[in-house]
């Protein structure tokens, strides 16, 4: 079967793992490189001899190729999504598809109107431990009833080989790490928010200029509620990751962001760890969700992690600065409302701001 053919644009860290992920996949092959920065298309063109690099994204439109695959900040892609629709791509783009729902929801407007199919890589939906949770839920403890969710890592944004563009962005831990959390909320317990009561705030020794740290109360339609801390500027440099469900019959509990589940039934003593298949961090998930797009693209499956499903997360992104900044619950459904309350209150007088730096 022919390859199908990709130009990677946007040629930093999250990069590196694409072209090794694209390089193990016999289906797929990089036939373009695009990113301003001239060493990081050496950089690429070192794994990717074969491939045509450049500066400009118009290189787009001039290749012969199938897919259009983002590792660019989120902020900044209506041109490379324009020329995509131009040139008739599909589009893989890395989350979030951009830095706020509006211009996301154009993107999806954009990319439908063009026909052309548009993913996210929601890569953490593909972790073995993500789907075994399901499993768990349908099989072993019942349906989940409600939850508490907490991530608490000291992020050093100074790292050599992490993206640099979190530092100064507004909201980082949202908009960059609780999106996938959210998005995995809404995906094993299979149901949409209505209430979100959120708070973020930045602690003294941050060196994020926003936000690093995010508490929030998450309601969902079918009743589950979650209790979420997420810190990209906890005080310890050892990490803690904790994602314990209370089921119909007893408990999930994920102990690492990557693995460690178990599970409890209301009388046993203690819990059971459940066994996963070996997993190569970074690599399996970006691997599944690549095969997925492939079937997608052959027509086989259906498109995984549309843009249009992905709004959904973003919403809860949004509902949480809203909440934060107006200090009650927002239903992610009726954004468009509170910004329309917002502006309204903007030329009254100045916006209460609920600082909690
Ligand atoms: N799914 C995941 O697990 C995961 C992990 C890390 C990063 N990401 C996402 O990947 C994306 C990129 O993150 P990163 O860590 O690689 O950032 P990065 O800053 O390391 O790399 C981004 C690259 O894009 C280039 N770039 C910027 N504007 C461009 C443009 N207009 N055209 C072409 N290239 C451009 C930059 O020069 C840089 O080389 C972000 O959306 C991030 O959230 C996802």
């Amino acid at each position: 079967m022919i390859p199908l053919r990709i130009i990677l644009v946007g040629l930093g860290a999250r990069a590196q793992f694409w072209m090794r992920v694209v390089r193990e996949n016999p289906q797929c092959t990089i036939v373009g490189l695009i990113d301003p920065f001239e060493d990081a298309r050496t950089r690429a063109l070192a794994q990717w001899p074969e491939a045509t690099a450049s500066g400009d994204l118009d290189l787009i439109t001039q290749l012969d190729a199938d897919v259009v695959l983002l590792a660019t900040p989120p902020g900044g892609r209506e041109r490379q999504i324009e020329l995509a629709c131009e040139a008739g791509l599909a589009i893989l783009a890395e989350k979030p598809l951009a830095d706020s729902v509006e211009r996301a929801a154009r993107y999806v407007a954009m990319a439908e109107y063009a026909g052309v199919p548009l993913s996210v890589g929601l890569n953490f939906r593909f972790l073995p431990v993500t789907q075994h949770t399901l499993g768990l839920f349908a099989d072993m403890v019942g349906p989940p009833e409600f939850g508490r969710f907490t991530y608490e890592r000291w992020r050093d944004g100074w790292k050599p080989n992490f993206n640099k563009y979190p530092l100064t962005m507004d909201q980082p831990m949202l908009w960059e790490q609780s999106i996938h959390h959210f998005d995995l909320m809404r995906f094993v317990y299979r149901s949409e928010p209505i209430s979100v009561f959120g708070s973020t705030f930045n602690p003294s020794w941050s060196m994020y200029r926003d936000n690093a740290n995010v508490s929030a109360l998450i309601r969902f339609a079918n009743g589950v509620e979650v209790n979420y801390q997420g810190l990209w500027q906890s005080n310890w440099q050892k990490p803690g990751f904790q994602w314990r469900t209370e089921c119909q019959k007893g408990v999930v509990v994920q102990n690492d962001q990557f693995g460690d589940l178990n599970y409890a039934l209301h009388a046993d003593a203690e819990l059971t760890s459940v066994s996963l298949p070996p997993y190569e961090q970074w690599i399996n998930d970006a691997k599944s969700l690549l095969d997925a797009f492939v079937a997608a693209m052959r027509g086989t499956a259906p498109l995984p992690c549309t843009g249009r499903d992905h709004l959904n997360s973003l919403r809860m992104v949004q509902a949480c600065i809203v909440s934060s900044r107006q200090g009650q619950a927002v239903n992610p459904a009726d954004l468009e409302t509170h910004a329309k309350r917002e502006i309204g209150t903007t030329t009254q007088s100045a916006p209460q701001q609920r600082t909690s730096q």
